[in-house]
């Protein structure tokens, strides 16, 4: 066992209005039991527009969820109509922000360069980015899942500290396994997140890399999570489509009882 606190997050994508969002979190929290707290940290990600309802919700139920952002931009304030800027998600208590995830790389043309300056403007106001890679079908069928990832990686983390180790996760997030049911099988997903680990200590050092937690993403569901959660290298994961239902989001969360 490492010492490493596993790290689950819903990421809602664009799913639950303000009011939906506070049922979700408030049935979510009556299926965890105390346990499931403890020793781990759960993340919502919400839409930007519920972000202060559940804000409000966390504080007066003293829920401890750590909120989320889906994406801010880089610049602290400035004439960027429709965008979010990181200390607008600091006023709301936002203490992680998704960098970089498959969607916004492939439907809204995210660079890697441009991910790092995000992630950079994440951890410039104290919050911790989560940065996301990973590879396409045909790059895993060709042979190149491992190459393009840590490409990836490179490219993402430039200038990204790691000075703090629980300030910087990385989501592994096979793009073929995201919103299709089909999960990298534990055994896949180990491989590469053992291999991005040994990237980290390339680029940090070995120690650093050790602390760093990896999440997977893609189909984590009730009844996959507690494979892909023991193996060596997945510090945690990253749930689409199941963080939408709180029973499911529960039972993964829940997954060591
Ligand atoms: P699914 O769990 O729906 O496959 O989504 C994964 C994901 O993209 C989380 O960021």
């Amino acid at each position: 066992m490492s010492d490493r606190t596993p790290i689950i997050a819903g990421n809602w994508k664009m799913h639950r209005d303000h009011l939906e969002a506070i049922q979700l979190v408030q049935k979510l929290a009556y299926h965890l039991q105390e346990e499931d707290y403890e020793g781990q940290e759960i993340v919502v990600c919400p839409p930007f527009v519920a972000l202060r309802s559940i804000q409000t919700l966390i504080q007066s139920d003293k829920l401890p969820i750590s909120l989320g952002a889906q994406n801010c931009h880089p610049e602290d304030e400035g004439a960027f109509t429709g965008e979010i800027s990181v200390p607008m998600l600091a006023r709301l208590d936002v203490r992680y922000v998704i960098c970089g995830p498959s969607e916004r790389r492939a439907l809204f043309a995210e660079t890697d360069e441009l991910i790092a300056t995000k992630a950079r403007a994440v951890q410039k106001h104290d919050l911790r980015p989560i940065v996301c890679v990973g590879e396409v079908k045909e790059e895993r069928e060709a042979g190149k899942a491992l190459d393009v990832v840590v490409d990836q990686l490179r490219g993402s983390l430039q200038g990204v500290s790691a000075d703090d180790p629980d300030a910087l996760v990385i989501a592994y997030e096979p793009v073929w396994a995201i919103g299709t049911g089909l999960t990298a099988t534990p055994e896949d997903a180990q491989e590469m997140c053992a291999a991005i680990r040994t990237e980290l200590a390339g680029i940090y050092d070995a120690s650093t890399a050790e602390a760093i937690r990896i999440q997977y993403g893609g189909s984590v569901k009730p009844g996959n999570v507690r494979q892909l959660m023991g193996q060596p290298d997945i510090d945690g994961a990253l749930v689409g489509g199941a963080s939408l239902s709180s029973e499911d989001f529960a039972l993964i969360v829940g997954h060591r009882r």
